[in-house]
């Protein structure tokens, strides 16, 4: 491992760092901001078994795929398939670079606004929920916020990640999760919370359409990190002794767990202060918490809101960081760039691009109502607009190929063979064959339709299904 931590990358120096930094990228406001929303408008249980069963059934053999690639050919997400001696598949690569950056851009924004809120919340400023619209509507704010985070954002990537992330991160993942269980236990005590607890628990079945299997599959994978190449670029950190099998499942579990709680805790607040029923969007924490903290009194609810902002703050940064991390690694080894110099430009462009989704809440109408997609009631903005095509469609497309690539082109031998290195007896067990089966089967065909039908549904208005 020395080597890898002295090379440009940076690197972890165990399978404790690699699973806190994958963790680290899993763990962000895909959780906490996303989840909760997307659950919100997905219908409530019923979005919530669809995406724990996509999790489990299609996304954790799809991870193992991306990290066991990663760790083979100790490369970047475009260089992997090329050193794999599969040079044809690198656009795999480009389209991972692409819905990186794309995710990063709008990411940035919305970890500006967490960071505003700690603000806001330290300040005692609670009716900023009542006031999200002209929050989010006043692009200055934004603007320093969001330049903010990036500038950080690109200081950590360009140092590499063991030093301060890895050290941060070890002690600030696990306030954060501390805090949500307060929160959440504080939250199940308030009156009409368990109505709270039963819209978000028990499933009503006729509430699964297309629409919501295509968005509990895009929040999987936008939750997971997957789909765009970061694990494999990860994965290229992971000791070959290692035992990939149970740093997979830690990940995956440490991530689920932290939405499923987190998603415990606003929908008993959502529940207790009478907010159900508004669909919500992505405004949802940004609106319902700031009531919640009033509520635990002017001194404390200043404190622990305060607190719980900076905390997302840092569950966003160890995701930015991440992706970041993808197109940068690309560009230093494909364009042979200095790191230093890579960084910067490349989250520089980003951040430019990621200025119409700060201009599209109200600022600027162009941005505010950017598309109308075919038979909808309404336009959707610049950053909704990204999210749907990013995080909904291309990453599940990458899923599609890097599974098809594995169990096609790579071969599920040779990846069984991969893992095996750590993990002898992967290959016979249970858990072995059934990842073999649904990368050959499962995964194909679930993601590969399901890809298509979005792509035709939502942007040419192409019915198949529904
Ligand atoms: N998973 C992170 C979150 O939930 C976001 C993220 C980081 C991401 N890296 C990614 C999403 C790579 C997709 C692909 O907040």
């Amino acid at each position: 491992m020395a080597n890898i931590q002295e090379s440009s990358r940076g690197g972890f120096s165990n399978k404790l760092g690699f699973v806190l930094a994958a963790a680290g990228s899993a763990v962000g406001l895909g959780n906490i901001w996303k989840f909760p929303f997307e659950v919100s408008d997905g219908g409530g249980g019923a979005f919530v078994v669809m995406y724990l069963a996509f999790c489990f059934m299609l996304c954790f053999p799809v991870m193992m795929a991306e990290i066991a690639l990663g760790r083979k050919t100790n490369k970047n997400a475009v260089g992997a398939f090329a050193e794999n001696g599969h040079k044809k598949w690198a656009p795999i690569g480009i389209l991972a670079v692409l819905s990186g950056s794309l995710i990063l851009s709008f990411y940035n924004v919305v970890a500006g606004w967490a960071l505003g809120y700690a603000w806001e919340m330290f300040s005692g400023n609670f009716s900023v929920g009542q006031h999200f619209g002209e929050f989010v509507g006043n692009w200055h704010i934004n603007m320093a916020t969001s330049t903010a985070f990036m500038f950080v954002t690109i200081f950590i990537v360009a140092k590499g990640v063991s030093g301060g992330i890895e050290k941060a991160s070890k002690i600030l993942m696990p306030s954060l999760l501390f805090l949500i269980l307060a929160l959440m236990t504080y939250s199940l005590t308030q009156e009409g919370a368990m109505e709270g607890v039963k819209f978000y628990l028990i499933p009503d079945f006729s509430e699964i359409t297309f629409e919501t299997a295509y968005g509990a599959m895009g929040q999987a994978f936008f939750s997971l990190s997957l789909g765009m190449g970061a694990l494999i670029t990860y994965g290229s950190y992971v000791g070959k002794r290692d035992n990939m099998v149970s740093a997979t499942s830690m990940i995956l579990l440490a991530d689920v767990g932290i939405a499923f709680i987190a998603g415990l805790m606003m929908f008993s607040f959502i529940f207790s202060q009478g907010l159900q029923g508004q669909g919500g969007g992505a405004g949802l924490i940004f609106t319902v918490l700031p009531g919640a903290f009033e509520s635990i009194g002017p001194v404390l609810g200043r404190i622990i809101g305060g607190f719980f902002f900076v905390l997302l703050s840092f569950a966003a940064l160890t995701s930015t960081v991440s992706l970041l991390e993808v197109p940068v690694s690309y560009v230093v080894d494909e364009f042979e760039v200095r790191r230093n110099r890579a960084v910067w430009i490349v989250g520089f462009v980003i951040f430019l691009f990621g200025v119409p989704s700060m201009l599209g809440n109200g600022t600027v109408d162009f941005f505010t109502n950017f598309v109308h997609y075919h038979g909808a009631e309404k336009a959707v903005n610049f950053m909704d607009f990204i999210e749907d095509l990013a995080s909904d469609t291309f990453l599940p497309l990458g899923g599609f190929l890097v599974a098809v690539y594995t169990a096609y082109v790579w071969r599920g031998d040779k990846f069984k063979e991969e893992v095996e290195k750590g993990n002898p007896e992967f290959g016979n067990s249970l858990m072995g064959k059934y990842t073999i089966f649904a990368l050959k089967f499962l995964a194909p065909l679930i993601l590969g339709s399901i890809t298509i039908v979005t792509i035709l549904s939502k942007f040419f208005g192409i019915h198949l299904i529904g």
